[in-house]
């Protein structure tokens, strides 16, 4: 087991380069089922969710190579198995993701029912209904979901809620499916854009991209004859956003998607940061104090929930009161009790949390409870006062690139130490 050590205080300055969008690469991943040849993907992100992607592909019978240019190319199988083990999906929720593409591509498929997830229930029954309705026979047994469709049908698909994964698990089974399938309520989010432009790519019929309303025409075969260069990550972008802006720096985030960063721009001008568009890049800095702001989290273009406990670091040193309200999972505010052993003061009354701003953080040794709390306490020991210890970093790894590396040349002093060690600086 490894921890971060960082010691607090510096000022971030430099400029740094955001890698591609894990949401988007492991979905365009999985869309790759569907294709009858290879698949050259660029911008992929080396972390632990898209190596277990990788794995997941492999017990399919895909062959899956990482290039020394940054690229993926995934191989299609001789015979494509349709089985996606437990120790996988236990490993990473999001490898449900295989179902549909499997369902369109073979007529069946085994997937290991993930297991509980602790940012919220995380229910997967609208992926259930949605191919139940589009004509599989899905069976729960021995902690697996077993599916299977001789042929799936185009039909209509009205979500409660706009849910990421299940948008996409249908989107996947549709574009094989005979006839047309509109999904009502989809979710908009920037990564199921460029899904549906790689599937498009690919031969797939997809109207209304980028809209609530999806209307995909089947069609016999998907073919990837040119390379697909996936979106950068818009969280990983905000998350260096609130670095600078925390630490009182002043940094130039490259690549970062800012067409799909509204909410997050508008949230740190808000919060009194300033954002300008250079030729360079984002430049992101603050001149006064931090001001107290409320921030909601809703599906896209709402605020998004993944960069919720980022922002809660960044209102914890504000000039005053702010309320964060978390409306899409039930139980992410699991890092507020490491947070107020770092001197914050938090006070959770479900499903906001009311944030009173202090002059600053204490390094202290705190637990990483989920990826993107796992992040925010990486923000929080930049700002604290002294050394902050950061264990089970494992939680971080499934979805920064080199994150220490980045944070280096910006300026930051951090380790990556075996929990036992300790380090001086
Ligand atoms: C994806 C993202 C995650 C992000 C989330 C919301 C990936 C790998 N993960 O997760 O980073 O935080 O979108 O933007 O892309 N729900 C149901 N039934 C279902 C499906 C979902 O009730 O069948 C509920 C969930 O419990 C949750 C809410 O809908 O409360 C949102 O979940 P969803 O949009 O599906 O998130 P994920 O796809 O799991």
């Amino acid at each position: 087991m490894e921890k971060l050590v960082i010691r607090g205080e510096n000022k971030l300055e430099g400029i740094v380069k955001i890698s591609g969008a894990k949401n988007a690469a492991l979905k365009i991943m999985a869309a790759s089922i569907l294709s009858d040849d290879k698949v050259m993907l660029k911008n992929v992100p080396r972390i632990k969710d898209v190596f277990v992607m990788a794995k997941v592909l492999e017990e399919l019978g895909m062959k899956v190579n990482f290039n020394k240019s940054r690229g993926l190319i995934i191989a299609p199988a001789s015979s494509l198995k349709h089985e996606a083990p437990y120790e996988l999906v236990n490993q990473m929720r999001a490898s449900i993701i295989v179902l549909g593409p499997l369902l369109a591509k073979v007529g069946k498929a085994c997937v290991a029912l993930p297991g509980g997830c602790n940012i919220g229930l995380r229910k997967i029954d609208f992926h259930l209904r949605g191919l139940e309705k589009m004509g599989a026979k899905i069976r729960l047994e021995h902690g697996f979901i077993e599916a299977e469709a001789d042929v799936l049908k185009g039909t209509e698909i009205d979500f409660n809620f706009p849910s990421v994964g299940a948008t996409e698990n249908i989107l996947m089974a549709a574009v094989k499916a005979k006839g047309t399938t509109i999904i009502k309520n989809a979710a908009r989010e920037p990564e199921i854009l460029d899904l549906i432009y790689f599937l498009k790519q690919m031969g797939a019929k997809i109207k209304g991209a980028g809209t609530s309303t999806l209307i995909i025409e089947g069609v016999d075969k998907l073919h990837s004859s040119q390379e697909y260069s996936v979106v950068s990550d818009r969280i990983e972008a905000g998350t260096f956003m609130v670095a600078a802006a925390l630490t009182g720096g002043n940094i130039v985030i490259q690549n970062a998607p800012t067409n799909f960063m509204g909410m997050i721009i508008d949230k740190l001008t808000e919060a009194g940061i300033t954002i300008d568009e250079t030729s360079e890049g984002l430049r992101i800095f603050r001149k006064g104090e931090i001001k107290a702001i409320d921030i909601s989290t809703l599906p896209y273009p709402g605020f998004p929930t993944d960069m919720q406990a980022q922002m809660m670091i960044l209102l914890s040193i504000a000039k005053g009161a702010s309320i964060v309200t978390e409306n899409v999972f039930e139980n992410r505010f699991m890092l507020v009790d490491e947070l107020n052993r770092m001197g914050a003061d938090i006070y959770i009354q479900d499903p906001h949390a009311v944030i009173k701003g202090v002059d600053g953080f204490i390094g202290s040794p705190v637990r990483a409870t989920d990826l993107r709390g796992g992040a925010a306490l990486v923000l929080a020991g930049l700002a604290a006062k002294g050394v902050t210890e950061i264990m089970d970093v494992f939680h971080i790894d499934r979805g920064y690139e080199n994150l220490e590396a980045k944070l280096k040349s910006l300026g930051a002093d951090i380790a990556r130490i075996d929990e036992q060690e300790s380090l001086k600086f």
